[in-house]
């Protein structure tokens, strides 16, 4: 099966590169890829698949299998980000100011491909394949969240499911994995600090949000250095402080904003706890107070240890052992975690790296690029690992 496969992501690879310039071409912001979504339905029931819509924008197709076995879900996402390309292809982007990159046109293409490839062989499979692709992976509450609330997982449900995303940092040819806790939790930290403004010349008749803020920023480091598990990796970074006075002005109130990471449950809500606490105590001993507000983020990435060791062994019998590297941790975020959170999940990233083209640039730049030939690798990895799942 693995060289018929091979044989037909090779086979599919033009259309495929058609299909992700496209993608590519038209992009759409999350929670409207109106377009994006028309076209790979129309993609799928060109294929002679049954397609559900979902979560609006979202779309669910199920590849019955031959013979009886697991049902495995294989998922990708849809949305681009609010970004100017700045990209000079002949498919950059014609939507001003939105840009897949992120890679989701990439997912998106290899998810289509590997229907592609399993819709042909369906009569041989063990099982079947459900395939998933969600949108609003870049933006709260994420497409994920609201898949699974729709039945994404239901009727059937999947025994595991896989995910993959591109990864600038790996040359194209090459896929890493990484089982256990791979990604973070993320979580906005919004801070309202308020004193009493007046003139800076007679700062003993205000309460300064100013020095508030930046003792509050100060001693919020505590929760990281003092309150952490030195061995559970913890971020908790400000990146916007905006205080509205002037060089003799002292403001009413101070805003500040930051971002919450981290790998464990329990910790992610103790931390919320120290985080309340420590601002809002901090305001209090210098007369003011400090508004909380924490906006909950996605879960962390946790990869299913035994599938992820069966995927990766699966992905060495496709690719070679020195094409499959391993992961670090990381504390980037992935709604992903909403279904790895409820099942068996694996996520690993593919390889899309061309140094010798300029293809070097980290997702989430104006200057973020695949090389395509990325999509030959990721369509028929995909099949592979639902197939290769099959056997149990
Ligand atoms: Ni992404």
């Amino acid at each position: 099966m693995i060289n018929k496969i091979k044989a037909a992501a090779d086979q599919y690879f033009e259309r495929l590169v058609a299909i992700r310039r496209h993608l590519h071409a038209h992009p759409e912001l999350s929670f409207q890829e109106y377009e994006t979504s028309n076209y790979v339905e129309h993609a799928l029931k060109g294929l002679g698949l049954e397609v559900t819509r979902m979560a609006t924008t979202g779309l669910l197709v199920m590849i019955e299998g031959g013979k009886p076995g697991p049902v495995i879900a294989l998922r990708g996402d849809l949305d681009a980000l609010p970004i100017f390309e700045k990209n000079d292809a002949p498919y950059c982007s014609t939507n001003e100011g939105v840009m897949h990159a992120c890679g989701h046109d990439v997912h998106t293409t290899c998810l289509l491909g590997a229907a592609m490839i399993l819709n042909e062989f369906k009569d041989e499979l063990s099982g079947s394949v459900k395939l998933i692709f969600q949108p609003g992976e870049e933006k709260l509450p994420g497409g994920a969240s609201i898949m699974i609330k729709e039945g994404a997982l239901e009727d059937p449900s999947p025994a595991s499911i896989f995910g993959q995303h591109v990864h600038p940092e790996l040359e194209v040819g090459k896929v890493g994995f990484k089982a256990g806790k791979y990604m973070a939790s993320c979580d906005e930290v919004y801070l309202t600090v308020k004193g009493k403004g007046g003139h800076g010349a007679l700062p003993h008749k205000n309460i300064d949000p100013i020095l508030i803020a930046a003792q509050t920023i100060v001693a919020m480091q505590q929760v990281v250095s003092r309150r952490s598990d030195p061995m559970m990796p913890t971020v908790l970074s400000f990146g916007k402080i905006e205080g509205k006075g002037a060089t003799n002005v002292i403001p009413d109130t101070v805003e500040i904003a930051g971002t919450f990471r981290t790998f464990d449950e329990d910790w992610r809500q103790e931390a919320h706890k120290w985080i309340r606490q420590i601002a809002e105590e901090t305001a209090k001993s210098h007369g003011g107070t400090c508004e909380v507000r924490i906006e909950r983020g996605y879960p962390f990435v946790y990869n299913d240890e035994a599938l992820t060791e069966r995927a990766r062994a699966a992905a060495e019998a496709y690719l070679g052992a020195e094409n499959v590297v391993d992961l670090e941790m990381r504390a980037t975020g992935e709604d992903f975690s909403y279904y790895s959170q409820v099942m068996p999940g694996s996520f690993h990233r593919l390889g899309v790296r061309n140094e010798a083209r300029g293809i070097v640039h980290p997702v989430h730049s104006p200057l973020f690029d695949a090389d395509e030939a990325c999509l030959r690798v990721g369509a028929g990895l995909m099949a592979w690992l639902a197939v290769n799942e099959m056997k149990g």
